[in-house]
């Protein structure tokens, strides 16, 4: 890449690792937001847009057509997430601004992650750490912290993505029958999968993994009815994104054993609060958005997305266009 005499000015919204940093430093002057355990405040981010040529942004950055339209040098907007529900799309395509995300890299850790709930939530595995780290365990009893078999289960994907997909190849690993859900059917034909309708999908499985993006159209794509459908013994998994799933029906069927437990790495609102009614019930197993959180993931995400800024802002077309 070309280096600039005058070079374009970036906003980064978090720490990120040195390695991506690097690559912006070379090509670009910035600012970062050096608190790392806290958002970039609304105000400051949009402050900074007004005077930037690009942003390099996270998921918990709500980026609104304000931003557009205030942004009168702004060329690009790097999301470090392969989700980008968080900025308006159509709104940046009006402007011009480019909107890349990270794909690909994050695909098997967020699948790790995904299943890691699914035996977690299956096999109660925080309960028993608990029940042990807590000095409840006196004796071996037959019927001791039971769970439900992984194995051999049949799992509905709703969502057949890279994820989706990633889930299913280690399903497969676990002599499970795999089904998914998606808008319209895929041509698969590497993966010993079986498309269903969703309803079918639903009724039919012992394990339903989200990963589905948050659109319009899958907002509360998992609610009341869905949940009904789905069997007593069943787990429902959510690593995808909060609002796909209704969280008081979700709430609700747990409470009434409709289903039997649940796996859930995204919420409606982020960040909850210990007391979030999900969280406090014993069937439920919580973790806090985490999906592709390994360091080595987080690197290649910070180091794509600042390869995506950098190329746009240096006149070259990016790695991860969204629009
Ligand atoms: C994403 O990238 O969209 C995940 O939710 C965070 O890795």
């Amino acid at each position: 890449m070309e280096k600039l005499n005058n070079k374009p000015y970036v906003f980064i919204t978090r720490m990120i690792p040195d390695e991506a940093l690097a690559i912006i430093a070379e090509y670009c002057d910035y600012e970062v937001w050096e608190k790392e355990d806290v958002p970039v405040p609304e105000q400051v981010l949009m402050n900074r847009t007004c005077k930037v040529d690009g942003l390099l942004t996270m998921l918990t950055d709500k980026v609104t057509d304000e931003h557009f339209m205030v942004g009168r040098n702004l060329k690009v907007v790097a999301n470090m997430a392969v989700g980008f529900d968080n900025i308006d799309i159509s709104a940046a395509q009006e402007y011009g601004i480019t909107v890349t995300n990270t794909p690909d890299v994050l695909t098997d850790t967020t699948a790790d992650l995904t299943f890691a709930l699914l035996l977690s939530a299956a096999r109660r595995i925080p309960e028993a750490n608990n029940y042990l780290k807590q000095g409840f365990w006196c004796t071996w009893s037959p019927m001791l912290l039971t769970g439900v078999d992984v194995y051999g289960k049949t799992i509905g994907i709703v969502g057949m993505g890279r994820i989706g997909q990633a889930v299913a190849r280690r399903a497969l690993g676990f002599n499970m029958m795999v089904n998914y859900y998606a808008p319209t059917p895929k041509d698969l034909g590497h993966l010993p999968v079986s498309f269903k309708p969703l309803e079918k999908l639903l009724s039919s499985s012992d394990f339903v993994c989200v990963l589905a993006p948050m659109t319009e159209k899958t907002k509360h794509l998992i609610g009341e009815r869905e949940l009904a459908l789905m069997k007593p013994s069943s787990v429902l998994i959510n690593t995808a994104r909060g609002p796909v799933v209704d969280e008081k029906a979700l709430y609700n069927a747990l409470l009434k054993k409709q289903i039997w437990a649940a796996g859930l790495d995204v919420f409606e609102d982020e960040p909850i609060s210990p007391d979030h009614p999900l969280v406090n019930l014993p069937n439920v197993v919580a973790t806090p958005h985490i999906g592709s959180a390994s360091i080595e993931t987080r690197t290649k995400m910070a180091v794509l997305a600042a390869q995506n800024l950098v190329s746009v802002l240096t006149g070259n077309p990016p790695l991860n266009k969204v629009v």
